[in-house]
């Protein structure tokens, strides 16, 4: 059943996503690590799973991808990235689907999948999403990621003035499920789950991965110049995102 904190208020969310995307200071953070963690990705082909409005597919299609395609449950959000590609006039393939349940669509050399895992419900959805990785990767592909921190706890701070306004932590089924709020006017309601490390790292390994690494947010000196000292403080003191790699 949905509601107002549903995971696939995205729906509901459309645009507002894509506006705070341009407002909150986190993103620049995230862009930046991602887009680090990725590399080169001249005449790679890419799947970004959990694409969203398509921003990331997007940006890896003009720096040379051979090919894109770009997968949300999300009908409305994929709308938003079909209405893109098309202005920009972009050879990206769009599907809507719940990653759980994705299938095949080919092997990739590049996996995306920035704000997919958090969304996981359970432990076993978890896995499934992580299987699913790894049965659309070539041999030795990447899988790069961008999720909810593992050790972020709300009683340690909010995140709000970065864009995300952390309501609520629960236990939920070995880790904790969050209710929280995208800075957005009028405020975005959505709802996220917090894994541990070793969780993820067992769905890693169950997928067939070989290798994982960790990736710290980088935070560069131009996005520290652009605040005042010391604004960073709490976002590296109970940090709420990380990068994630795995090779298979
Ligand atoms: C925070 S947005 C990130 C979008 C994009 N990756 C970006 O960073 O710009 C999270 C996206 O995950 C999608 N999503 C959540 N659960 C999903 C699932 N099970 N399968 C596919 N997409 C999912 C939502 O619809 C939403 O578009």
């Amino acid at each position: 059943m949905t509601n107002q904190y549903s995971t696939a208020t995205y729906d509901a969310i459309g645009e507002r996503f894509e506006a705070f995307t341009d407002t909150a200071s986190q993103r620049a953070v995230e862009t930046k690590t991602f887009f680090h963690m990725v590399g080169d990705v001249k005449d790679k082909s890419v799947l970004d799973l959990a694409c969203g409005f398509g921003y990331f597919g997007r940006e890896l299609y003009h720096q040379g991808a051979s090919k894109v395609v770009g997968v949300d449950i999300s009908a409305s959000m994929i709308d938003l990235a079909r209405q893109e590609s098309l202005r920009n006039q972009e050879s990206i393939e769009y599907h809507v689907s719940d990653i759980c349940h994705l299938g095949t669509l080919g092997k990739f050399d590049l996996i995306t999948a920035a704000w997919l895992f958090n969304y996981a419900e359970s432990p076993a959805q978890l896995d499934q999403m992580f299987q699913v990785a790894a049965n659309n990767l070539a041999p030795g592909g990447r899988l790069v990621a961008y999720t909810v921190e593992p050790t972020f706890q709300l009683q340690r701070g909010n995140f709000t003035k970065y864009g995300v306004h952390v309501l609520t932590e629960d236990a939920h089924e070995g880790g904790f499920r969050h209710h929280a709020e995208f800075v957005t006017e009028p405020p975005s309601a959505f709802t996220f789950h917090r894994w541990s490390r070793e969780r993820y790292e067992l769905a890693i390994m169950k997928a067939g991965f070989s290798r994982l690494q960790w990736q710290k947010p980088i935070i560069s000196p131009a996005e520290r110049a652009k605040h005042p000292n010391g604004y960073w403080d709490d976002f590296e003191r109970n940090c709420l995102q990380t990068g994630l790699i795995c090779t298979l």
